[in-house]
């Protein structure tokens, strides 16, 4: 079976690069209007210049930071005027300032929960309404293996924990209005995020991942094409980790 998202329109955070960019590829292929939405600039114009080599199907690019509710404001502005109303909300824009607890500044603590957990909330708060008065759509939002625990990302795990609380609440509220509301929660994955870290914490925690490697940004896109889609619509309020069996246990 091949999901189809034939005239909705996607919007997705975080969307120039990384999983972002991975889940705007697989959504616009599935016959969504895309709307990648990001902070960083040059990021937006690169990826829009793939986008158009590749010939990805309808997509816009959008510049905007997801903690600030008159930017989320203007491009869901935008977004409405150029593709139509959201279907499909992506929370994807993420950061970490990695520190141990003892290091770790109010400042490292305040970025990070802004940008994943207060982001999911003001993206979430922009668009959930409307998508209850049409009775269809779907927010997917990102929490990460780390959820569980893991030393130096003390900031990094209280946030994507608020993320699943967050998306928990939201399916309940909002589950008789015909809309969805998961959390794909991905594993080490191959992207800018994981690119800067020291090699021997790569080396470390690829020693606990059961297939033996990090994943490709495709492989976590899957899981967002599948939730957004028609067929997935009694699955809600889900935790969906996409790890390589990380989270099974040790
Ligand atoms: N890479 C991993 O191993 C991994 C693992 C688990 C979870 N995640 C989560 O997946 C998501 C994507 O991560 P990634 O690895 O692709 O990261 P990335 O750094 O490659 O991409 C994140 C994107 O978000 C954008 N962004 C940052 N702050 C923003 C803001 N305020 N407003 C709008 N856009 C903003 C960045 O410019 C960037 O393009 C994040 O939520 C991250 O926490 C990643």
């Amino acid at each position: 079976m091949s999901f189809r998202l034939d005239g909705r329109v996607a919007w997705v955070t975080g969307g120039a690069r990384g999983i972002g960019a991975a889940v705007s590829i697989k959504l616009a292929e599935a016959g969504a209007k895309v709307a990648a939405m990001d902070i960083d600039e040059e990021a937006l114009k690169s990826f829009s210049a793939r986008m158009a080599a590749e010939g990805k199907g309808i997509f816009e690019t959008y510049q905007g930071d997801v903690c600030d509710e008159a930017s989320v404001a203007g491009v869901v502005q935008a977004i409405t005027r150029d593709l139509g109303p959201v279907d499909i909300l992506v929370n994807n824009a993420g950061i970490i300032r990695d520190r141990m607890f003892r290091n770790m500044a109010l400042e490292d603590w305040r970025s990070v929960l802004d940008v994943n957990l207060t982001g999911t909330f003001v993206c979430t708060r922009a668009v959930i309404e409307g998508m209850a008065e049409r009775k269809f759509g779907r927010v997917i939002n990102t929490a990460s293996i780390s959820a569980l625990g893991n030393p130096g990302q003390a900031n990094y795990t209280a946030a994507k924990s608020g993320v699943i609380g967050l998306t928990k609440t939201l399916a309940l509220e909002y589950a008789r209005h015909g809309v969805t509301v998961n959390c794909v929660a991905p594993g080490a994955t191959l992207t800018e995020m994981t690119r800067s870290l020291p090699m021997e914490a790569k080396k470390r925690f690829i020693e606990k991942i059961p297939v033996g490697r990090m994943a490709e940004p495709e492989e976590i896109a899957v899981m967002h094409l599948f939730l957004a889609s028609e067929e997935a619509r009694y699955v809600t309020g889900q935790v969906i980790f996409v790890d390589g069996g990380v989270s099974c246990g040790f």
